[in-house]
């Protein structure tokens, strides 16, 4: 089936949207972007999605050419002409295309902000048969420019993080600074040791996840604690659970860190149970 994607106002066939080869996210990944969810054809934690976008594009003194209200609807008319019932909407907006190559910001006056929107099918997302398995984890340098918690299109590194995981046998990487986890290349890093769960603390260091801010929440309200602080490799490897979260794989849980096995190398009770109690209540509040 023929793709329906969103260009600039219009609903196309994927293959008739076109973006100037000169837009300023094609020559220098200059745009922001987002990845919401989409379960029983229901849109997950799109509010929070549209406030991180906004702030993205505010910290960037980009302009936003839709207004929410718009946003939603874009959203809601792409799910509905590609028939998704479980998938992923990815939205960019980039600062446009100006007439040359140059790299000083071109006037916005006259350059409009590109938008693009497409869906991605995923039938049964929130039955992926890694989640029962959960997802072994290796260690490299963290190489990202310093405003990770702008959602940038810069994607080239966590990109080249996937491959290196890739080639080592693992399925993903946790990203290192100065001794400490920041994140995974697409996704928020936790262990949990007893009933803690300990999470890097937001900062410009980490992108301050969608679905960090309500598994933290649920984790509240479900007595576990939280502790936001710096933690080690050797430390998460040494706890009795992990787990990532991000809009796309929900929690996630991690069963082997750099070739060390978590507990007996299954996924978490605990997680799992952060994992079910994040489904059934998003899907609660899904618009
Ligand atoms: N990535 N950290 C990074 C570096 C990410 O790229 C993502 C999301 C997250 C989790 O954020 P959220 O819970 O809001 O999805 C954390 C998306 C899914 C992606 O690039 O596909």
């Amino acid at each position: 089936m023929t793709r329906t994607v969103y260009v600039n106002g219009d609903f196309l066939p994927e293959h008739e949207a076109k973006v100037s080869i000169f837009d300023r996210a094609f020559l220098m990944a200059d745009g922001v972007y987002e990845v919401t969810s989409v379960l029983g054809g229901k849109l997950i934690d799109f509010d929070g999605h549209a406030k991180r976008l906004q702030r993205s594009l505010d910290e960037l003194e980009m302009r936003n050419p839709v207004t929410v209200e718009e946003l939603l609807q874009i959203h809601r008319d792409l799910v509905e002409k590609n028939g998704i019932v479980d998938g992923l909407v990815y939205l960019q907006i980039t600062r446009g295309a100006p007439d040359d190559r140059d790299f000083v910001f071109p006037d916005p006056e006259t350059t409009t902000p590109t938008i693009v929107l497409f869906t991605q099918n995923k039938p049964g997302l929130a039955e992926s048969p890694a989640a029962k398995k959960g997802i072994k984890v290796i260690s490299i340098e963290d190489a990202r420019w310093g405003r990770r918690d702008i959602k940038t299109v810069q994607l080239l590194y966590p990109s080249m993080g996937k491959m290196m995981a890739k080639k080592a046998g693992a399925d993903d990487a946790w990203m290192v600074e100065d001794g400490f986890v920041t994140e995974g290349t697409s996704n928020n890093a936790y262990f949990i040791k007893g009933n803690k769960i300990v999470t890097r603390a937001l900062s410009n260091d980490i992108l301050h996840g969608i679905t960090r801010a309500a598994v933290l929440r649920f984790a509240r309200e479900a007595q576990m604690e939280v502790e936001e602080r710096n933690f080690t490799i050797e430390e998460a490897q040494g706890a009795d659970e992990a787990f990532v979260t991000s809009a796309s794989t929900f929690v996630m849980p991690v069963v082997e860190i750099d070739g060390v096995a978590l507990g007996d190398g299954t996924p978490g009770q605990r997680a799992l149970r952060l994992r079910d109690i994040y489904l059934d209540e998003s899907r609660k509040a899904a618009i």
